[in-house]
Parts: structure tokens; sequence; C-alpha cells
């Protein structure tokens, strides 16, 4: 428990000198910068288990060993390569909501990102926490919590996002991109991540206000995904075929189906046909 409760995140923090930035932010207020670590989201949630002050911490890490994705899938975290990054929260939101956690760290990266793609317009957000650039993958979010007597006990906000891989492994050369390679420059990994904060720490206050509303409405304003999209998503193992038509008041994504109904999704993969 030591090793973690240490306060280390002044001097061996990568994005250095992130620490005096940081007073700025509501929801993270200390780094613990690491050069290597299975998953930021794995450190994250040790601490959070074990360290009674953990809430407010960012673990970034300059190299994954097992970074992790939704559905299993796996991060691709080179060294260098990219932000790794997880923020240990309170609960601002109830059980119910938990969906629009994702969402509003979709949207903080959506706007963060847009920032330095000026030249690009093509960025969407894809349900829930997919962010495409020309339909690649250049970032996503991985949210996991803590339940203990139907209450959250902490929630963190895994985010990765691709920066300066130039190539990236055959198996998903297809799907991902860099910000390098869309935008030609080498970005700062410090500077992207200090907006990225910015903007998720506004989110946070959005959530944590209760204005399930203005997030809905943003996140559809950012999303080609959100409405008149054809989709297909597996229900109880059966596809099912429909067109999205916007959020539901609790986050999930709604899709008209084949079958005359609007239904509601809540997890899985959602895949365009
Ligand atoms: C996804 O799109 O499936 C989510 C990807 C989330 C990747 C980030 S990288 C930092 C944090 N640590 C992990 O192991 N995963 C998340």
């Amino acid at each position: 428990m030591d090793n973690f409760c240490r306060d280390r995140h002044v001097t061996d923090c990568p994005y250095s000198p992130m620490d005096c930035e940081l007073e700025g932010f509501r929801f993270c207020r200390r780094v613990v910068g690491l050069d290597r670590v299975s998953s930021t989201n794995d450190h994250a949630r040790k601490l959070a288990t074990e360290c009674p002050d953990a809430v407010g911490t960012l673990v970034v890490a300059d190299c994954q060993t097992q970074g992790r994705g939704r559905s299993d899938h796996s991060w691709h975290s080179p060294a260098g390569g990219g932000i790794y990054a997880s923020l240990i929260v309170n609960p601002v939101v109830s059980p119910e909501r938990a969906t629009f956690v994702t969402l509003a760290a979709g949207l903080a990266l959506h706007r963060a990102l847009a920032e330095f793609l000026d030249t690009n317009p093509n960025l969407d957000v894809k349900w829930p926490n997919d962010i495409l650039l020309d339909d690649r993958k250049l970032a996503g979010i991985l949210v996991e919590s803590s339940m203990r007597d139907g209450e959250m006990s902490w929630l963190i906000i895994g985010i990765g996002i691709n920066v300066s891989q130039v190539e990236f492994p055959a198996e998903i050369r297809n799907r991902a991109v860099s910000l390098a390679q869309a935008t030609g420059r080498q970005l700062s990994r410090h500077d992207i991540l200090l907006r990225v904060l910015g903007h998720l720490d506004h989110g946070l206050d959005v959530l944590e206000s209760g204005d399930f509303q203005t997030l809905r409405r943003d996140w559809e304003s950012v999303s080609s995904f959100a409405r008149g999209r054809k989709v297909k998503f597996f229900e109880n193992g059966r596809p099912v075929m429909g067109i999205t038509c916007g959020l539901k008041d609790d986050g999930a994504l709604l899709v008209y189906t084949r079958q005359e109904q609007t239904v509601a999704v809540y997890g899985g993969e959602i895949f365009e046909y």
C-alpha cells in the first residue's frame, strides 16, 4: 500500500511540468506518472482500492504492456506513442446514469482533439466511446467503477489517444489513426492532455450539476451516430438492425428497428451496415 500511496507525482511524471498546471482543475488534482505499467486503469484501481485519498489522482504512463479497451479488446500502447491516462473520480452520477460518464468523457476528448485538428472536420464520436477521425479510431475511453451495496464507490475514466504513432500493427492498421498521421506533425502529449483534462473537468461539473439535457444535446451535436445512422447491434446474441434516433434520458442510444420498435441500447458494440 505504501508504494502506491507514496507521493511521487512531480518528479517522474512523463508530461512534466504537469504538476504546476493541475492547480486549476477540480476533478484532477495530482498525477502519478509512470514509465511503464500493465494498464493505467489497473494501477488506478489498485490506488482507489488501497489508498484513502486516491480520488482526484490521474495515473499516466509512457507505455502500457496490457492496455485494455472495451469488450476485451487490447489497446496498442507503445512507449512514446500515445496518451494512456486514468482518472479516479467520485461517483458524480447515480449508477443508472453511469453511461453519461462515458459520454461526457467522449465529448471532452472530441472538443480537446478538435483544437488540434482544425484542418480536418471529420472528427466523430461513435456511441458510446469511440473517437473517430475519417472513420478510424483516434481515441477511446474505458470507464470502470466499483459498486458496494448498490452504490458506486468510485469511477475510473481511462483515456487512450493515439498521438505519435507513424505506423500501427498490421491487424489494426486500417482501423487506427494517430494525430501525427492526421496532421503530419508531432504534437506534445503534455499540451493535449491538459486540454483533455480541462474539457473533462467541465464535463464532470455539468454531470454533477445534473444537467443531463445539456450533455445530451452537446453529445448529439458532435456525433454523426446520434441520429439517422443505419446500425446493427446484438441483443441476446441475435442481430438487430435499425436507425439511430438520439439518446435516451439515461444516455442509452435509441434505435428504431426494422420491427418498428424503438429500443434503447445500453452496451456492447454498434456496427454500421
Ligand atoms: C476502447 O476504445 O475500447 C477503450 C480504450 C481505452 C484505452 C485506455 S489507455 C488508458 C487506459 N488504460 C487501459 O488499459 N485502457 C485505457
